[in-house]
């Protein structure tokens, strides 16, 4: 399997401007079913980084929240049992996966069910341990009654999106990816599609989103249901994930605007819920499709959450062989090996022509804004 991918590797390049055109011959990490939540931490602290008014359980006391259910799928939610006191904060979930997943790596999200209702903010995305360097992507986002995801990156100066609209099927709204311009809203493009979001999209059986982090751009794209390609069908045990066949993604950052070595390194994936907090509960945003006050009209009282929970066939993650033979872009957080990005002959077959130079600027980047940051 893996020398036949090899073998049409060649022929990829050939392809008339390839948006992204890549073969995820490695199947690096599959979460699904009762060894989900193996290689996540829990958060296990309130919400202290989008002030929403929420506790993260930790693993312990997660069993309510963070389960497999009868069908076999896992669900991640919000309490929507218990009465919240006044000024108190209602229990959720916030996982974090111990491995980074580096450039040349492609994540495969499929649920059939997403979280929403009024004061509710769920996200499915990724953050380098050093954010903002490092970069941060956002796959999937919504807030309240909103009818459609968002996508967004998240980055230090520098980073931008220009002259993508014919190669992307969403709606650019901000093109500055900078995480201190327009108030840390990061580069963002809105899906078309109502089925991305809410009851939408548990009603066309939920769907698949497929985030690619290549040299090249990154790529996102949203499959509902119906539409899920056949390489990447969760029953598709043998598939060889192959972005070039999928069309025009939803959301595309080029390298054209964002040297993608220069800005991304290898990330942690992060499922979330939280409630209120900096966007959800930002007036002006809660009021544009709910009403009330976010904390005390929603918070408080539990049967409002009855639909904020995720139903999750699966979190697959690939690499296309361009990273470590050995670990094939995955690294541990406690021992990430930032040292070892050099890639192998087999990349140089499919990546677009790139100085050697970018690496080490990118480090030298990084170092800076790590220590302007202090
Ligand atoms: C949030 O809390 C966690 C756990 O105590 C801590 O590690 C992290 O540094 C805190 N983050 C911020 C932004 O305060
Ligand atoms: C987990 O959270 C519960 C509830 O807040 C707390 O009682 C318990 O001590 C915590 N356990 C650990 C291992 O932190
Ligand atoms: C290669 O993988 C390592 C982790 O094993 C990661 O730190 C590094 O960023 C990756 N390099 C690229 C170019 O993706
Ligand atoms: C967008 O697509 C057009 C047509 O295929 C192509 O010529 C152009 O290079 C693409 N732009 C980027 C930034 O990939
Ligand atoms: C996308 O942009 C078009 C044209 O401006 C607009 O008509 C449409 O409502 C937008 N869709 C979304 C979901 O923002
Ligand atoms: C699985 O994916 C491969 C592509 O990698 C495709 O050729 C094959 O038809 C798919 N199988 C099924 C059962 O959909
Ligand atoms: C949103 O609604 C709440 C409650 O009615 C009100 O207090 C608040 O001023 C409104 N905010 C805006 C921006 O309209
Ligand atoms: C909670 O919301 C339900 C449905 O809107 C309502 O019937 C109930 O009175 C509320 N309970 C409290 C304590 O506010
Ligand atoms: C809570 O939400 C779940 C779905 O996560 C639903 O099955 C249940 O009926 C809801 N209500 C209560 C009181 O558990
Ligand atoms: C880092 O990567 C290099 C080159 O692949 C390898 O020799 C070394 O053992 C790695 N170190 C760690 C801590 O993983």
């Amino acid at each position: 399997m893996l020398a036949s991918s090899l073998l049409a590797l060649p022929l990829l390049g050939l392809l008339p401007t390839p948006a992204s055109a890549a073969s995820y011959t490695t199947l690096v990490k599959r979460h699904e079913g009762s060894t989900f939540f193996d290689g996540f931490n829990f958060f296990g602290h309130y919400d202290n980084t989008t002030n929403g008014d929420v506790v993260f359980v930790n693993q312990s006391a997660s069993a309510d929240l963070a389960y497999v259910n009868d069908a076999g799928n896992v669900i991640i939610k919000v309490d929507n049992t218990s009465v919240v006191p006044y000024n108190e904060k209602r229990n959720t979930v916030k996982i974090t996966t111990q491995d980074t997943y580096g450039i040349g790596s492609l994540w495969v999200f499929d649920a059939t069910h997403v979280p929403y209702g009024c004061s509710v903010w769920p996200a499915f995305w990724s953050q380098a341990p050093e954010w903002p360097a490092g970069g941060e992507i956002d796959t999937f986002e919504g807030v309240n009654l909103q009818t459609t995801n968002q996508y967004a990156l998240h980055t230090t100066s520098g980073c931008t999106v220009a002259g993508t609209s014919a190669n992307q099927s969403g709606n650019l709204t901000y093109s500055n990816c900078d995480s201190n311009a327009n108030g840390n809203s990061g580069c963002t493009v809105t899906e078309k599609n109502d089925a991305s979001y809410g009851a939408a999209f548990a009603a066309a059986g939920g769907g698949v989103y497929a985030t690619e982090l290549a040299e090249t751009g990154v790529s996102i794209w949203f499959f509902s249901r119906a539409d899920v390609p056949s390489d990447l069908l969760a029953s598709n045990t043998s598939a060889v994930p192959d972005s070039s066949t999928w069309g025009t993604p939803s959301a595309y950052y080029p390298n054209s605007g964002c040297s993608i070595d220069e800005y991304f390194s290898a990330q942690h994936l992060t499922l979330d819920i939280t409630l209120c907090g900096d966007w959800a509960g930002s007036a002006s945003v809660f009021n544009a499709t709910c009403s009330g006050v976010c904390y005390t009209d929603w918070v408080l009282n539990a049967t409002n959450y009855d639909t904020a929970y995720f139903e999750i066939q699966s979190l697959r993650i690939y690499n296309d062989g361009t990273n470590s033979s050995g670990n094939a872009g995955s690294s541990s957080s406690s021992s990430s090996n930032s040292s070892s990005g050099s890639s192998t002959p087999a990349s140089s077959a499919v990546r677009l022509p790139t100085s050697t130079t970018s690496v080490v600027a990118g480090a030298l980047f990084m170092a800076l804004a790590w220590a302007v940051a202090l």
